[in-house]
């Protein structure tokens, strides 16, 4: 659909997001009519260069040609089916997402906070079922974040972040340690722990990658102590960071791993994997959904995954990504560039983050600010070189505004 076909100018159509829309502060004062590759495009024509991916999920471009022929493909044949059917997509899928991480089981859900949720889920029913009643503690990273269902938020290690403010009392059983440091996680402990919940690198916490030395620290204690070690995957998984999975890369396997965003390739699907032993956990009755599995997400996360596998993104993301770093080095201001693969993070020694930001849409660059001095910087995994010069020739221009505004 165009603006033209609507019936509507451009202007009457925003004057409704000011009249109909709750929330409506964050968005763009354009609208997305077209996407295509690493571009998007607004609706009087202007293009703009996309690192930011729409949240870290158009892994393989905007609007992906083999993505939209297997949804609309999927839409002729089945587009929901009950959860006591089986569809060709969800089958073929599971197996897919299974084979490809080396993992056993696949739970379907409709997003990453529910991905997360049951997780969580997974941990207490496993704790519950084997050591009783009391069995349900889970340790989570401060500054962490682990989606808006209340499981999930109250995982989410940023008590005073407005995604918690208001939304008090969190669910009982959680508690925060210091990110990156095993000993602090040892110490939040207490015999009725079931299971360390963490994210390889923190993304909406400001890009922050965990040491190789932690995660393999939390990996021996969680065996020691029959506790689980989850990974939240949602924004790391499927190429990002420059490895299929985060995990991977770190030699690190975790007791159970979400994922969503990227998998999907923009449909809205989340899945949680785990082994033999701890999926057992989920006897009939005990977690499900109407819509999981939903065979049009099915269908598009089975091509986004098969083009994310046969065009190597992951390998594309950890060298383009690594020479993207290195070119980001030239901005002005800047005190750390940190990241991995194409989800990096650059942090300002002034707050000028959100001013960076607003510069670039001018600029006909998409970014986001995830904290008031740390822009984010998660482009389509199929991004280039070029691209990344074009996207740092921006943002030299639009540090230099920011700092005299
Ligand atoms: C690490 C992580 N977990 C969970 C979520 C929540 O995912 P969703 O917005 O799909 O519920 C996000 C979203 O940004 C995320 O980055």
């Amino acid at each position: 659909m165009k603006v033209s076909d609507t019936g509507y100018t451009r202007e009457e159509l925003l004057e409704m997001a000011d009249t109909y829309l709750t929330e409506k502060t964050r968005r763009w004062e354009f609208i997305e009519e077209q996407g295509d590759g690493m571009y998007v495009y607004a609706e009087n024509g202007d293009r703009y260069l996309d690192f930011f991916g729409g949240i870290a999920v158009n892994s393989t471009g905007n609007c992906n040609k083999k993505v939209a022929e297997a949804i609309a493909t999927q839409c002729k044949q089945v587009i929901h089916a009950s959860n006591y059917a089986y569809t060709l997509p969800m089958l073929l899928l599971a197996k897919k997402v299974c084979d490809t991480i080396g993992m056993e089981k696949i739970v379907f859900q409709n997003s990453g906070t529910e991905a997360n949720e049951a997780m969580i889920k997974l941990a207490r029913k496993y704790g519950t079922d084997n050591y009783g009643p009391d069995r349900y503690h889970i340790v989570t990273a401060k500054n962490s974040f682990h989606g808006r269902t209340y499981g999930a938020l109250s995982a989410t290690g940023q008590p005073d972040n407005a995604c918690q403010i208001g939304f008090k009392p969190m669910l009982p059983g959680f508690t925060y340690a210091e990110y990156n440091n095993l000993e602090d996680f040892k110490s939040k402990c207490t015999k009725d722990t079931i299971a360390i919940m963490v994210e390889p690198v923190q993304g909406e916490g400001g890009v922050y990658p965990a040491t190789k030395e932690f995660l393999q620290g939390l990996r021996k204690f969680c065996d020691e102590n029959d506790m689980l070690l989850l990974f939240d995957e949602v924004q790391t998984g499927w190429g990002r960071t420059g490895d299929i999975m985060a995990y991977m890369e770190y030699g690190v396997k975790p007791d159970a791993v979400s994922m969503a965003k990227a998998i999907g390739g923009g449909m809205p699907i989340g899945a949680m994997c785990t082994t033999e032993k701890f999926a057992s956990a989920f006897t009939p009755g005990a977690h499900g959904s109407t819509y999981a599995a939903n065979p049009v997400c099915c269908a598009a996360a089975l091509a986004e995954i098969e083009e994310i596998m046969d065009n190597n993104l992951a390998a594309n993301a950890k060298e383009v990504g690594a020479y993207f770093m290195e070119q980001l080095k030239a901005l002005p201001c800047v005190k750390e560039i940190r990241g991995k693969g194409l989800l990096v993070g650059v942090e300002f020694r002034e707050p000028i983050a959100f001013e960076v930001k607003h510069q670039a849409v001018e600029n006909r660059l998409l970014i986001t600010a995830v904290r008031d001095n740390i822009i984010r910087l998660a482009p389509p995994l199929i991004a280039n070189k070029e691209q990344c010069d074009e996207a740092v020739k921006i943002l030299i221009k639009c540090v230099s505004a920011a700092l005299v505004k």
